[in-house]
């Protein structure tokens, strides 16, 4: 498969088997992960697999995050969403978080950080699209929470970029019909 055709079927797949990928797919994902463009070479990314029980670990600390923002919890429609919230990471047998590091230099621009981590994950999605993988970029309010930034080890100010969730799909993938490059682009100077 040419990267261009990887790149044209790749979908997010938010439906999974139980089944986990192996170990050495889950490193050749994060290989590729580490071959991002990122500017003054500072390779601000930072990755944390999430496996097993440390899925449900982290939903629990979710649910609480949930739960404090919610205020009310007594009744069946908010335990409802907890619950849900609870078990999200367990949609997939796999869930790597990707974040991105706080410069500490004065010439490396926060967002440049993020950016190249957002260039890292689109390398992971199409390396999962090439070995068959399922893949889905997730954040959400959990991406946000210090509680969580802190169990996974993170520094307050970093930055979550995503929640990368793998494992083999479900689901059948349906074809993307996005809008046409020729409406979202501008030709200036260009001579025939
Ligand atoms: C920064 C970012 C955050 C995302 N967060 C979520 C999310 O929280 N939940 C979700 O279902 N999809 C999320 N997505 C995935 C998009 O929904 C998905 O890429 C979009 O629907 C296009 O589908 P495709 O990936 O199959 O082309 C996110 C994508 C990006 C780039």
């Amino acid at each position: 498969m040419t990267i261009f055709e990887t790149i044209k079927n790749r979908r997010s797949i938010g439906k999974m088997t139980d089944q986990r990928p192996t170990r050495a797919q889950i490193e050749h994902i994060l290989e590729a992960a580490t071959h991002a463009p990122n500017h003054h070479k500072v390779e601000p990314w930072k990755f944390i697999v999430l496996a097993g029980i440390a899925r449900a670990e982290i939903g629990a600390i979710m649910a609480n995050s949930l739960a404090k923002r919610l205020g009310d919890t007594a009744n069946d429609k908010v335990q409802a969403l907890l619950n849900k919230e609870r078990t999200k990471l367990l949609r997939s047998p796999i869930v790597i978080v990707v974040a991105a590091e706080q410069p500490h230099q004065p010439n490396v621009l926060a967002i440049e950080n993020i950016e190249a981590v957002a260039a890292a994950v689109q390398n992971m999605l199409l390396t999962a699209e090439e070995i068959g993988l399922a893949a889905m970029w997730r954040t959400g309010d959990a991406a946000f929470d210090p509680h969580i930034k802190q169990w996974l080890g993170l520094a307050p100010e970093d930055h979550i970029v995503a929640f990368l969730y793998l494992g083999y799909p479900a689901i059948p993938k349906l074809a993307r019909h996005p809008t046409s490059f020729a409406e979202k682009t501008t030709w200036l100077g260009w001579e025939e």
